[in-house]
């Protein structure tokens, strides 16, 4: 019977092995979503997948909804809709200084998320190798594979998160196509100072690599840091793919609209491959998108504040609770280190967090090329209403309670 049920496998293996490419099966599902659907299943408080659950400013939904009733509701143009464009140029220029042309440096995707995709696959070909900083936001991984391209990795090393610049100079050679910079940063909070962008700067020219820097936290800033963008960097401006979108800045994960800003011998790749994998993002959005960057500078300051305040009441929790977190100057997350637990296995630990306590985070491992570098980390983020944040603190109070916890 046991031989039946192995030859039964082997046989489905090998008809599902003929089924699927051989690149779908070098990455796995998402663990963060699947971290989400885990939380859900124990009703728990979801502090794994970075998204808000407040709500989005007023006049964004307002004009979301005008939109609709206006009928706006055909393809926009497959780059952009030419309001969303303007005023893509508009806050670029007012908040970075920098200029972008509306009709030959601009991509308006589905999101933060396809940009990366259709870059990464509009510039690289098959063999060249992508530098990525790890640990990284996990979607990364797969794009590389996607398009054939062999990933480096360069470490960000704790407590700061910062890199070695001998390391970062070893990983650059003659296939060396791109490299991937997401400032600040998912997983580890860290911004990158102007000196380390620099060192990076300094590389890409001399070795004629791409710079494809996600920037989505831009306006996440703690302790009034500022963000310095890529492309303002001397002899970036024409090598740098600049990725952002509405989705964090503005509560609207669900929307989908990011947008890729990068010279025209970039974008006009760029553009062929967004138009043939999704034709364009969602129309009557691009119309609210377009409203909510015209928001005024208190606005984002505003936002900058509120974040603050969240991180600042979750992370003294985590610690009392017997994580150790390292403190994130950007963006909504926090890494935290589970030794003090005796953990050894953060998948192991995540899942019995989430069944036991009922809070979810991300298991460490998976923003790693390497799982055994995250095994003892564990990702929290903090895009949640105080009460939702206070009622999973209260959860994780329980577990000092307990004697062991891993
Ligand atoms: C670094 C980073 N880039 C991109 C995304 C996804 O952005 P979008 O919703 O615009 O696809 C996320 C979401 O968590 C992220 O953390």
């Amino acid at each position: 019977m046991a031989r039946a049920t192995l030859g039964t496998w082997v046989t489905l293996l090998a008809i599902m092995k003929s089924r699927v490419s051989e690149r779908s099966t070098r990455f796995t599902e998402s663990v963060i979503r699947e971290m989400t659907r885990l939380c859900n299943q124990h009703d728990g408080v979801n502090l794994a997948q970075g998204f808000p659950d407040f709500p989005a400013p007023a006049s964004v939904k307002e004009a979301a909804a005008r939109a609709v009733m206006d009928d706006v509701n055909q393809y926009a143009i497959t780059w952009g809709a030419l309001r969303l464009r303007r005023a893509l140029a508009d806050k670029t220029r007012r908040f970075t200084g920098l200029e972008y042309d509306t009709e030959t440096e601009m991509t308006v995707c589905c999101g933060s998320t396809e940009c990366m995709a259709s870059t990464l696959l509009g510039i690289v070909d098959p063999g060249d190798e992508v530098i990525v900083f790890e640990p990284f936001y996990e979607n990364y991984g797969p794009d590389a594979v996607l398009c054939g391209a062999t990933p480096r990795f360069v470490r960000l090393r704790e407590p700061d998160w910062t890199f070695d610049p001998r390391e970062l100079e070893a990983a650059f050679g003659n296939r060396t196509k791109a490299i991937v910079i997401n400032t600040p940063n998912n997983p580890t909070g860290k911004v990158f100072t102007r000196d380390e962008l620099e060192t990076i700067a300094a590389l890409c020219v001399k070795w004629d690599v791409i710079a494809v820097t996600d920037e989505i936290y831009e306006h996440i800033l703690y302790e009034g840091r500022t963000h310095v963008p890529m492309a303002s960097l001397e002899g970036m401006r024409d090598r740098t793919v600049t990725i952002s979108g509405i989705s964090k800045t503005y509560s609207v994960t669900g929307w989908r609209i990011g947008w890729c800003l990068a010279p025209w011998s970039i974008t006009s790749a760029i553009r062929k491959v967004h138009d043939f994998l999704t034709v364009g993002a969602p129309a009557p959005l691009q119309e609210a998108a377009a409203t909510a960057l015209e928001l005024p500078e208190a606005y984002y300051q505003q936002m900058a504040v509120d974040y603050q305040a969240r991180r600042d009441y979750l992370v003294p929790a985590l610690e009392a609770a017997g994580f150790k977190p390292f403190q994130p100057q950007g963006a909504y997350y926090v890494m935290t280190d589970i030794s003090g637990f005796g953990a050894t296995d953060d998948v192991a630990f995540a899942r019995k967090l989430v069944a036991e306590i009922g809070v979810a985070g991300v298991p460490g491992s998976s923003f790693y090329s390497r799982p055994e570098h995250g095994r003892q980390r564990l990702r929290f983020h903090f895009a949640r209403r105080r009460a939702t944040l206070e009622a999973a603190v209260e959860r994780l109070n329980r577990m000092s309670a307990r004697a062991t916890f891993a």
